[in-house]
């Protein structure tokens, strides 16, 4: 059995304090191993968000575990969950979260710049992952002269390049048309197929369809889990 990357055991969370408490994560139980591509799906209001939030670092389980690689992280200090985001995830958001005044290249080389490695091998390793995402032709592109589809795939560039253990994907595809989102989908399952752990986030079923498992969630807990056939 593969190495679990994400262990959540018994996750609450709490917005809120007196009547204005609010009891958003009510006890969820999760894995995922390494190489695995599983969607965690459920309609608005769900907890989807506030659940990222925690698997990315961004915020605290008011009760529970977060194991990441084995190591419990849920009670982190706020530099310590900011080194981890750095180093070890990379996120893709609906809405791609490039800097716009950046090129290409240079968006997809921030990351590193949390790393000690030289300019020469950060310029290489960025231009890697960029001709990986078919987007060899652009890299002096500022991202207000790209499609949205290059844009999410400058953003998938950009969350591979500190090489994650795990990429955490936010409604990748909710900003596009039909067709790009499918062909966005088709890179993160090639991703997939390459060795990559991948956990997508999505309100939309047929989205989740392509993981290899989902875990749908509704009102803070986990209704089922379900192995693509
Ligand atoms: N920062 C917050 N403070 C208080 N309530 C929040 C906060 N964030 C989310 N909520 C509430 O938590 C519930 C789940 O929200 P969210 O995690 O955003 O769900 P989803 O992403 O599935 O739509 C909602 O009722 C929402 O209003
Ligand atoms: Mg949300």
């Amino acid at each position: 059995m593969k190495e679990e990357v994400i262990g959540l055991r018994g996750i609450h969370k709490f917005y809120g304090e007196g009547d204005a408490r609010l009891h958003v994560l009510k006890g969820i139980d999760a894995s995922v191993r390494e190489g695995e591509f599983v969607a965690i799906v459920g309609a608005s209001g769900s907890g989807k968000t506030t659940l990222l939030n925690i698997l990315g670092c961004l915020d605290r389980p008011t009760e529970g575990q977060y194991l990441l690689n084995g190591e419990d992280v849920s009670r982190f200090s706020d530099d310590r969950l900011s080194e981890i985001r750095n180093r070890r995830l990379g996120f893709v958001f609906q809405s791609f979260n490039l800097i716009p005044q950046l090129s290409v290249l240079e968006n997809v080389e921030v990351p590193l710049f949390y790393s000690r490695m030289p300019r020469a091998a950060r310029l290489a390793k960025s231009r890697e992952l960029i001709d990986a995402v078919g987007l060899g032709p652009r890299l002096h592109h500022r991202p207000a002269q790209l499609s949205g589809g290059e844009c999410q795939r400058v953003a998938i560039a950009r969350a591979l390049v500190n090489d994650p253990v795990l990429l955490l994907a936010d409604e990748p595809t909710g900003n596009l048309d039909t067709r790009t989102g499918a062909e966005i989908l088709a890179l993160i399952r090639d991703l997939h197929a390459q060795g990559r752990t991948i956990l997508l986030i999505t309100h939309d079923p047929g989205v989740a369809a392509q993981a290899e498992r989902r875990i749908r969630i509704g009102d803070g807990r986990i209704l089922e889990e379900v192995e693509a056939a």
